[in-house]
């Protein structure tokens, strides 16, 4: 029998991997995911499913068609569910009021008023998408909007899974969080969300508060990570001048309990869709809550990284005699991260514009992301390849430039990469996963980051 029915609307990379987790550990709840993309949810009924992850068709196929299903009839998931969850995108806002900065709240709302439009039961409604610290008090405002009796109850529950590893994420995390009113019925409502994932989250690790610091702690959380990647950046930049190593300098650091060790490998900077639109988002608050300084401590999270994507490509083009007119120089990886098709917000997008910007010829290659990489890179047409397999890239250039840190590009045969290529031939590793004392051995000039350039003249 069917315990509980849930709603899932908008079918990315947070709505697919969490309900079709949900579906396989609980096959007594009915799972709906509803997209208004047609493409998506039709994508979602095939085994070629609209994102990759690690692990996700195993998850989908067990659920599919038994308890787990994907549809882009809206109205119809909304009214047969007890749970609506909406994780619809969020983006920063590019126009009017608070441009570039605050969250563009369209699509919640415009959920927010399907769901009050079409509901004539009570329900649960929960915020999975990332949102302003507040949103839910709009959420109620706009729900409670109405004269029919359907009472709804905001729930936030913010996701904290990690593209490339969003399935191992969902099925152990280090915890959940559930924040609602703390009213008689938002508490009620709290404990229905609680056993939905009693069902295989240890209850320990299910944490409840406020709804505000629900909504607060997935802000903060994301600006703590991208801050440990600024920091650790920041730090590479002087190696790089003094002689040391960030890579020594990380461990090192790392051993302190105090600090940890994850989450300091210096980069060429990080991506993905989340890090920089929320950190602009907890800027734009704090801003608009008067509070200046701590504003101007989040933005410079945001300056370290871009920072660091500009003096990758100015290392580039200094390392290379000041031009790279017409010299092919091959991207090594282009998704934001290793293990996800996923190209939002990747440094690869920036260094790519910058490198043709400069006449550059590019020759972008990435296991999963190239189909991503060719709309991201659509304004382009000359001086830009896309290839798959990354000796072909590599063949003829002058340089190679690891972008994303996939594991494929730790075994590479360096020797048959570095005799195709023109000589001197340089490489730029961006990810710091390359041994440099073997490729300089072989003939490449070495530009690793966060340690001294390691040339042969
Ligand atoms: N991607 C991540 O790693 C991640 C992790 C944690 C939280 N989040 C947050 O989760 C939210 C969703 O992120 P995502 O990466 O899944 O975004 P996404 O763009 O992959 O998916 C959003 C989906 O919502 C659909 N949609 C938009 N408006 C709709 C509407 N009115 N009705 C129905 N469907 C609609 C879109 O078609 C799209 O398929 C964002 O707020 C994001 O910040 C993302």
């Amino acid at each position: 029998m069917t315990e509980k029915r849930i709603a899932c609307i908008g079918a990315g990379y947070v709505g697919g991997p969490t309900m079709a987790v949900i579906a396989m550990k609980c096959p007594q709840y009915k799972v709906t995911v509803a997209d208004i993309s047609e493409a998506r949810i039709a994508a979602w009924q095939t085994d070629d499913l609209p994102i990759y992850e690690p692990g996700l068709l195993e998850v989908v196929q067990a659920g599919r068609g038994r308890n787990l299903f994907f549809s882009t009839d809206i109205p119809g998931a909304i009214r047969e569910a007890d749970i609506v969850f909406v994780s619809v995108n969020t983006p920063t806002k590019t126009f009017g009021d608070g441009a570039g900065k605050a969250a563009d709240l369209q699509y919640w709302e415009r959920v927010a008023r399907e769901i009050l439009r079409v509901s004539t039961s009570p329900k649960i409604v929960v915020e999975k998408s990332t949102l302003p610290v507040k949103t839910a008090h709009i959420m109620e405002t706009i729900l409670n909007a109405n004269n029919n009796g359907v009472k709804f109850e905001v729930i936030s529950n913010p996701e904290f899974l990690a593209e490339g590893t969003a399935i191992q994420d969902l099925l152990d995390p280090d915890r959940v969080l559930i924040g609602s009113r703390e009213t008689p019925s938002g508490l009620k409502a709290r404990q229905e969300i609680v056993d939905i994932y009693a069902n295989w989250v240890p209850r320990e690790r299910i944490l409840t508060s406020n709804v505000w610091s629900a909504e607060l702690s997935k802000l903060a959380a994301n600006a703590f990570l991208a801050q440990r990647i600024s920091s650790i950046n920041s730090i590479s930049a002087l190696c790089e001048r003094t002689e040391a190593n960030v890579k020594e300098v990380a461990r090192a650091i790392g051993m302190d309990a105090r600090i940890g060790p994850r989450f300091l490998n210096a980069s060429v900077g990080f991506g993905g869709s989340c890090f920089k639109k929320d950190i602009l988002n907890l800027v734009y608050i704090c801003e608009s809550y008067g509070l200046q300084e701590v504003a101007r401590y989040w933005q410079a999270v945001l300056d370290i990284n871009e920072y660091q994507e500009k003096r990758f490509v100015r290392a580039m083009i200094r390392g290379m005699f000041n031009t790279i007119v017409g010299k092919r120089i091959a991207l090594f990886g282009f998704a934001f991260k290793a293990d996800t098709s996923d190209t939002r917000e990747s440094p690869a997008i920036y260094v790519a514009r910058d490198l043709l910007e400069e006449q550059a010829h590019v020759v972008v290659t990435d296991p999963k992301a190239l189909e991503n990489a060719r709309k991201d890179l659509a304004g382009y047409a000359e001086n830009l390849e896309f290839v798959e397999d990354p000796y072909e890239a590599a063949r003829g250039a002058h340089a190679v430039a690891i972008m994303t840190e996939w594991d494929v590009y730790r075994s590479l045969d360096w020797e048959r990469i570095y005799r195709s290529m023109e000589k001197p031939a340089f490489l730029f590793d961006g990810r710091d996963i390359v041994d440099y004392k073997h490729v300089y051995d072989l003939g490449f000039n070495v530009y690793p980051l966060g340690s001294p350039a390691m040339k042969h003249f």
